[in-house]
């Protein structure tokens, strides 16, 4: 492995070695703080960040290791520099890449010219760091995820195309359902299904929000994500049938409500859903943290 820039260039027995790190680390961070001693990392954002930036930054001086954040000060990449420049640039410091971009095409640049690990910290196509700690959410509450049956709801994007592949990967069930003309990527779901069959998984796509029946999970996300200029007032109709609310949830039969964060309340999910018993957006919020830092101890330990 050298990068990770959407998840499905993990194999399963990487994305397994991945979750089960991340759990030794999360039961016993004494062993590993140390394990980034004298490393670097440059955290290079584009766009806005909580959960991303601060569970990195916390996560590796966890680990004994050194981040430095680089916002837009120089003016926007690839103006003063290119790309290529810059991450060759930082190969010669820094140990790692963690960058957050507007296209996924800059993070491919930064992991071609860069010669060190590169990972996405989002990007307008995938989200890997996140999946990453979901199905570690997921893994902690069912020993075993090939009998998962996530339902992700609403806007197809970056986060429900890491998902795809982390069902996949995992033999899971996963449906998708979207309102018409928000479907996630065509080659990425096809890629998916493909995948998915390896393994014994499914991943179904739907419209309709009565194919909710039946699912552990539902997980949902921002209705218009960053960099996405689409107004609300423009689609909130069309979206509203797909609100994660009590009786979708019921509908559903599901245990877990699911969000990366962060949440518009009252629009695709409800307060009481957000905050209700099964909800899982506190613990994913926090296995972002030892998701990321079980790939950078298998990033960096060589
Ligand atoms: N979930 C997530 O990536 O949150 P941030 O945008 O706050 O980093
Ligand atoms: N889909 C969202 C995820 C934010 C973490 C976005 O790209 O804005």
């Amino acid at each position: 492995m050298q990068d990770l820039l959407t998840l499905k260039e993990l194999t399963q027995e990487q994305f397994k070695s991945l979750l089960a790190l991340a759990k030794q680390i999360k039961a016993s961070p004494q062993d590993y703080a140390q394990a980034l001693a004298g490393k670097s990392v440059v955290m290079l954002f584009e766009k806005p960040s909580l959960r991303t930036r601060v569970s990195f930054d916390i996560g590796i001086n966890k680990l004994g290791g050194h981040s430095l954040y680089l916002d837009q000060q120089n003016g926007a990449l690839g103006k003063r520099e290119s790309v290529a420049d810059f991450a060759s640039n930082i190969s010669c410091w820094a140990d790692a890449i963690v960058a957050r971009t507007f296209s996924h095409k800059t993070i491919e640049e930064l992991a071609q010219h860069a010669t060190v690990p590169v990972i996405n910290a989002l990007s307008d196509l995938y989200h890997p760091c996140q999946a990453l700690a979901d199905y570690l959410s997921l893994a902690e509450q069912m020993d075993d995820l090939s009998q998962l049956r996530l339902a992700y709801v609403g806007d197809g994007n970056n986060v429900t195309h890491s998902l795809m592949f982390g069902a996949a990967l995992l033999g899971a069930k996963m449906t998708v359902i979207c309102p018409e003309g928000h479907f996630p990527d065509g080659l990425m779901v096809a890629q998916a299904q493909e995948l998915a069959a390896q393994y014994g998984g499914e991943i179904v796509l739907s419209s309709e929000i009565d194919k909710i029946e039946g699912h552990d999970a539902i997980y949902t996300d921002t209705w218009i994500s960053m960099g996405d200029t689409t107004k609300l007032d423009d689609i909130k109709n069309k979206f509203a049938p797909y609100q994660v609310n009590a009786a979708l949830m019921a509908k559903a039969g599901a245990s877990f409500f699911m969000h990366c964060l962060p949440a518009h309340r009252g629009v695709e999910v409800t307060d009481e859903v957000m905050d209700g018993a099964g909800s899982l957006i506190l613990t994913q919020a926090e296995n972002r943290m030892h998701a990321q830092n079980a790939l950078l101890v298998t990033l960096l330990a060589k």
